[in-house]
């Protein structure tokens, strides 16, 4: 078949960002978060405070790991050494999805069944042990309201979640009830971090000069150290690591189908810029444009990220997988050229992510450098997206470079494997130094 070249250059077109708009959209955000601290109803960085700063690298002891908040939830026993040294002593995890058997984020579920599901976990990570005191700590990958480290009441569901009952409560109030149906009592939930905190506590574990955690995975967000803020209930030093929720940062300028796409979303108006750039959703904002250029507009070929990643590993001369993979998909058959231009789309579309997604890192640079000069830096991320889409880190550096010219090299990206359960258990063992 014969795609529209002129659209096909449009779409791309309309994915792509300049110089210029990357420099705006890293100004806008720097400006964002300094409205957002002084008000947050100012900004649409939710700024939300965490009530841990950084750790000094010297907690030990073992602690109960919770990581949920993509598709897969883990459990994990880790024993913290000390100078930046830690052992993973037992690790489990499931889905909270299997098709055909069960899904805790359908809006048919019951925030007990998942929350039951949770603890039913946690059981099998202490082997139905329910005589040792474990402490644990809770990574909890959503927005939150916080008055301590463990009173954490999540706002609002994000990344498509669904499960009724949630919104508004304490979460480790739901999950204390839980462990007490299986009877966990023994188990303490002490400490709740979002993800992006969660990979900033164990980054700055393991090294200093880390400042930024960031999640670039099913969702996209990213925290960082406030150091003007100090509070009697704030674990650890530096100041306080605030989660800015930043998928939800909306002074950006979306195309014609980042507006209708969002229409179509769960929570039209939320996640901005979650959704043009996040995992969950760039298959299917992919698969939007795709139908415009088949000219079958509205119609849901069901594209992932993974599918965006394996077309653009195509390295066969004439696109032969893309071609399959557009034919399970569409059921289209398309020939070598109109597959490099597919190409083209795809790549365009995981530029603009890259590109977007460092341009709030540079703002919160430019906010914490202030008048000076930038410090030597590592910005802690973990997540798929980053870890495994073709193009992304390349063109993080690249607009690192665009944005910070010189004083780039002193700013680099680092991926932090695994920190969601670590930074877990930093914060369970900084909440117990806390209090002790
Ligand atoms: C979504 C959540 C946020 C989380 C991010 C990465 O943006 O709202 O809390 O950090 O996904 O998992």
């Amino acid at each position: 078949m014969a795609l529209d070249r002129q659209l096909l250059q449009s779409l791309i077109d309309e994915f792509t960002v300049n110089a210029e708009q990357l420099r705006e959209v890293a100004a806008n955000f720097r400006q964002d978060l300094k409205l957002g601290l002084n008000d947050p109803n100012d900004s649409s960085l939710r700024m939300l405070k965490s009530y841990v700063g950084l750790p000094t690298g010297k907690e030990t002891g073992e602690f109960l790991a919770l990581d949920f908040g993509g598709t897969n939830v883990r459990v994990q026993r880790i024993k913290l050494e000390g100078a930046g040294r830690f052992e993973v002593i037992k690790k489990v995890g499931k889905p909270l999805v299997v098709p055909g058997e069960y899904n805790y984020i359908a809006a048919d579920s019951t925030a007990e069944q998942m929350f039951d599901f949770l603890a039913g976990l946690i059981d099998e990570a202490i082997d139905k042990d329910h005589e040792t005191k474990f402490y644990l700590g809770h990574t909890f990958s959503f927005p939150s309201d916080q008055t301590n480290l463990y009173n954490a009441e999540l706002i609002i569901w994000t990344k498509e979640f669904k499960t009724p009952g949630v919104e508004g409560k304490i979460v480790n109030d739901l999950l204390k009830e839980a462990l007490e149906r299986v009877g966990a009592t023994n188990v303490e939930p002490i400490a709740v971090i979002n993800d992006t905190v969660a990979v900033l506590l164990s980054a700055a574990y393991q090294q200093p000069d880390t400042y930024i955690g960031s999640i670039y995975a099913t969702g996209q967000n990213n925290c960082y150290v406030e150091a003007s803020i100090n509070d009697p209930e704030n674990a650890g030093v530096g100041g306080m690591i605030l989660n800015l929720e930043s998928g939800n940062f909306m002074k950006l300028t979306p195309n014609r189908l980042d507006l209708e796409f969002d229409e179509q979303s769960e929570k039209p108006g939320e996640q901005r810029l979650e959704k043009m750039v996040s995992g969950r959703y760039m298959g299917e904002l992919f698969g939007m444009a795709l139908s415009e250029l088949f000219d079958e507009k509205g119609k849901d070929y069901g594209f992932t990220a993974i599918d965006l990643s394996s077309m653009l590993m195509d390295d066969t001369i004439d696109g032969n997988r893309i071609a399959a993979i557009v034919k399970d998909k569409t059921g289209k058959d398309i020939d070598s050229e109109e597959c490099a231009k597919i190409k083209q789309l795809a790549t365009a579309m995981v530029i603009r992510s890259a590109r977007l997604v460092t341009a709030a890192y540079v703002g919160i640079i430019w906010h914490r450098t202030g008048t000076g000069k930038i410090n030597r830096q590592h910005i802690a991320v973990d997540g798929s997206v980053y870890e495994k889409m073709p193009l992304v880190k390349e063109n993080i550096a690249k607009a690192l470079n665009e944005l910070l010219g010189e004083e780039a090299s002193k700013v680099d990206t680092i991926l932090d494997n695994g920190g969601s359960g670590l930074g877990a258990a930093i914060a369970a063992a900084m909440a117990v130094n806390h209090h002790a």
